[in-house]
């Protein structure tokens, strides 16, 4: 049997979407009082015909991944784990939450997973944690953590995640560990990347001048599953569909809402905005590591994981649009309620 965290999320729903739909036998971990809603959706959206039996073939078990005793009696029978559950935020207010859940909660799985003699442990790390090197124009799995350069907590949290479960991988416990793009994907609208949509939707958008990768959450899980179903351990793996400009992602989708054209926020009007975020009393702060993040132009490469798979990647536009599609019939209907 298969354990999977944060099967609610974004992420988690696809990753179990793909084992369900590969008959596996799954066991989700779900926090007390969270909702099965995203997942029935999205299980309804992907397989009209047969979604009702696949989504009952899922075991859920309530758990907390910083409870672990919540967690013992969930490895019972397990043979893989992907640990998925996680906090993404780039607001520096939730910074010791980022590190409780992201590399507290990594440890906790991971150790669980060592004492209980898991067979392959799954990680979903993030390219926040790639940084460009010096020589190389195009950033690949071998990019070293940069301790000089600014770092959001978010990237800080997923380092120190990856480290706990490269520690894992030295005490034996084989693992995979795949660091994808922006990832886009529909349900969960309202939280992590999901709120990509409602930012290009506003009345006034703006958009950053830089660029970075993105993927489709289908093409993370596919990949995910093909990883952990084969022969091969440690290693890991970038997934980005393709590396686009923040202009073309925001244009593509006020087109697509039928909104009038959002405009550029110039590197230096960011730079002061995020100077004054940082020194005046408000809320959202923008650090020099998230301005850098929005305006740095990074190539991530994937050819490591198109050749071990001869995978191809869904295509970013056709993602967008699928999922912007689904976004607005979700707005509807909430609107209408
Ligand atoms: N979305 C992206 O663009 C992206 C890109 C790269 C990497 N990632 C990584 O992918 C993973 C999933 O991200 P996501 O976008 O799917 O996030 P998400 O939609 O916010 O989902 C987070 C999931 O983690 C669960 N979770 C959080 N804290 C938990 C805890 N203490 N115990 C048990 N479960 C807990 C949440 O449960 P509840 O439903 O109860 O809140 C939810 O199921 C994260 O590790 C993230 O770093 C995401």
């Amino acid at each position: 049997m298969i354990l999977v965290t944060g099967g609610t999320g974004l992420v988690g729903s696809y990753v179990l979407l793909q084992l369900a739909r590969n008959k596996k036998q799954v066991r989700a971990l779900i926090r007390n009082n969270a909702s099965k809603e995203e997942v029935y959706n999205l299980f309804r959206l992907y397989e009209p015909k047969q979604y009702q039996e696949l989504y009952d073939s899922l075991q859920w078990m309530v758990g907390d991944i910083l409870n672990v005793l919540s967690l013992e009696e969930s490895f019972v029978g397990i043979s893989q784990v992907y640990h998925v559950a996680g906090k993404v935020s780039f607001e520096e207010r939730d910074s010791k939450q980022l590190y409780k859940i992201n590399i507290e909660g990594t440890k906790n799985l991971v150790n669980l997973s060592i004492e209980k003699k898991i067979n392959k442990f799954c990680f979903i790390s993030s390219i926040a944690v790639l940084d460009q090197q010096f020589d190389q124009p195009e950033i690949t799995e071998e990019a070293q953590w940069n301790f000089k350069a600014p770092h959001s907590s978010y990237a800080c949290s997923k380092y120190g995640a990856e480290l706990e479960v490269w520690r894992g991988a030295e005490e034996g416990l084989p693992v995979i560990v795949v660091l994808p793009g922006i990832v886009l994907g529909s349900g969960n609208w309202e939280r992590s990347s999901g709120l990509l949509y409602d930012m290009a939707l506003r009345d006034k958008a703006f958009y950053p001048s830089g660029v970075t990768g993105y993927v489709d959450a289908e093409d993370v899980a596919e990949i995910c599953v093909r990883l952990m179903d084969s022969s091969i351990n440690n290693e890991r793996y970038i997934l980005v569909s393709e590396n686009v400009s923040y202009e073309s992602v925001f244009q593509f989708l006020r087109n697509y809402f039928d909104r009038e054209p959002a405009k550029e926020i110039s590197n230096f009007r960011l730079g002061k905005l995020a100077f004054l975020s940082r020194i005046l009393p408000v809320k959202r702060k923008i650090s020099k590591a998230v301005f850098y993040a929005l305006t740095g132009k990074p190539q991530y490469s994937n050819k490591k994981i198109r050749e071990t798979l001869s995978f191809i990647f869904i295509p970013c536009e056709e993602s967008l649009k699928f999922h912007a599609g689904n976004y607005l019939q979700y707005k509807q209907i909430k609107d209408n309620d």
